[in-house]
């Protein structure tokens, strides 16, 4: 047992390495223990940089507000929740309902998952293979990559994983990338058992982004209308896309189908404090009409979570941001065509916006449990990649790096986090060589 440091840690890339550390921050970069000055290239939660100036400036004068809980009615909430609808709904007034402030994107999602199985009396849950949706109840239970169980893995093989609380349903998702092996089996005929796996189910839930699966407008409407057949309630898992990422206010707007609920962590925090958010469309509430939730926490809507969210809006109201993740998907994408070109391990390439996700030649994703402490190739591929000077992701897969740069992140800087990640997959590259030699 090492008592070096009391911390309880978790990593997103597997393994023990803790040699790493972060000890400041400033715009798109992070300081490291080792002295470097890296570009922060998968941070979901800094959207809006580090350190940015109106972030700052509201986290302070949120220490002056009252310690308010969720059951007193608070004006500076209320107001949040206006501007959230009236900003960033704005194209989808008619379907806005209300909002009702969380703690994080886990908590968000576990909450509107219950929701959902009170309103429709139900207890199955859905979501498409590969799916991430956070790591607190029935969030936990719907993200369905084997390595996030929520329970032990062992650095020396075997887990323990926790036994789920509700019974869960995968659908397959779209399948297609922008670049690289892509399925061209038609979504109707890839959704044709759909209908009879959604016929008890309380909700399905869909996100843009986790396991390189990103919107499909075809593929959505189509599992919106067997959702709607069948009963079930459609709920977006905007934690990562919502307020800008994909090139657009939400990823759902791609598609011509609504959901029920809409569901926010990360971004809609700008990075300054925790924050999620649940959404219900007009419809919904008025099935909740006559009702009340009766679930309550004495930190959601807490007065620095809305701080940075009124801050955020803001700072989205006043920018070109949406607009710019939207235009450097032109230039991601054509650096990316000629990665996946020039790189023999790279499998597929999916992506939109400003998150991307490159899955290599390896392993099985479905096979990995996270129980090594030998680092997983991705891991090693987001080593390579510090080197060239930028920290790339891997969502804790095998075999898959992602970014996910903050918006506000200039052109040059985008192309030096294109060029580590391109530097990261000649390990790929290498690897790939070596195994096919033996
Ligand atoms: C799509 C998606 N949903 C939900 C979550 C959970 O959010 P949080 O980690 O803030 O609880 C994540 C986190 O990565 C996510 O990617």
């Amino acid at each position: 047992m090492n008592t070096d440091s009391r911390l309880l840690f978790t990593g997103i890339n597997s393994g023990d390495d803790k040699s790493k550390k972060v000890i400041g921050a400033e715009g798109v970069r992070f300081q490291m223990s080792d002295g470097r000055w890296l570009i922060d290239g998968s941070n979901t939660g800094g959207a809006l940089g580090h350190k940015h100036p109106a972030i700052v400036e509201a986290i302070r004068k949120a220490a002056e507000a009252p310690v308010v809980n969720e059951g007193w009615l608070w004006v500076d909430r209320e107001e949040a929740a206006r501007e959230l609808v009236e900003t960033a709904f704005g194209d989808d007034l008619d379907w806005v309902g209300a909002v009702r402030f969380f703690l994080s994107g886990s908590e968000a999602n576990d909450l509107a998952l219950s929701l959902a199985q009170s309103i429709t009396g139900r207890q199955t849950l859905a979501t498409r293979e590969r799916a991430y949706h956070g790591m607190t109840g029935l969030s936990r239970d719907m993200t369905v990559q084997p390595q996030w169980h929520g329970g032990l893995s062992s650095l020396t093989g075997g887990f323990r994983p926790v036994p789920p609380s509700a019974h869960v349903v995968q659908v397959p998702g779209p399948g297609r990338y922008r670049f690289g092996e892509t399925s061209s089996t038609p979504i109707t005929e890839l959704l044709s058992g759909v209908p009879e796996a959604l016929s008890e189910t309380a909700a399905v839930i869909v996100d843009y982004t986790q396991g390189g699966v990103y919107y499909d407008s075809d593929y959505q409407d189509e599992l919106a209308r067997h959702a709607k057949a069948a009963g079930a309630l459609w709920i977006a898992d905007e934690v990562v896309t919502g307020l800008g990422r994909n090139g657009g206010w939400f990823a759902y707007q791609n598609g011509k189908t609504k959901p029920d609920i809409v569901t926010l962590g990360k971004h809609v925090g700008g990075g300054g404090a925790p924050a999620g958010a649940v959404v219900v469309s007009r419809e919904l509430l008025e099935r909740m009409d006559g009702w009340t939730w009766q679930t309550y926490s004495t930190f959601r809507g807490h007065p620095l979570t809305i701080a940075a969210v009124r801050a955020t809006i803001a700072t989205m109201a006043s920018t070109d941001l949406v607009n710019r993740a939207y235009a450097m998907d032109d230039l991601i994408s054509a650096r990316m065509a000629v990665i996946a070109a020039k790189h023999p391990s790279v499998l597929r390439i999916g992506g939109r916006g400003m998150h991307w996700t490159v899955e290599v030649q390896g392993p099985d994703w479905r096979e990995w449990r996270g129980d090594s402490a030998v680092p997983p190739l991705a891991t090693r591929i987001a080593a390579r990649a510090a080197d060239a000077g930028a920290l790339i992701g891997t969502s804790g897969e095998q075999t898959s790096v992602f970014i996910s740069p903050a918006l506000v992140m200039p052109e040059g800087d985008l192309h030096s986090l294109l060029d580590a990640l391109d530097h990261g997959l000649t390990l790929a590259d290498e690897e790939l060589d070596r195994n096919s030699v033996r």
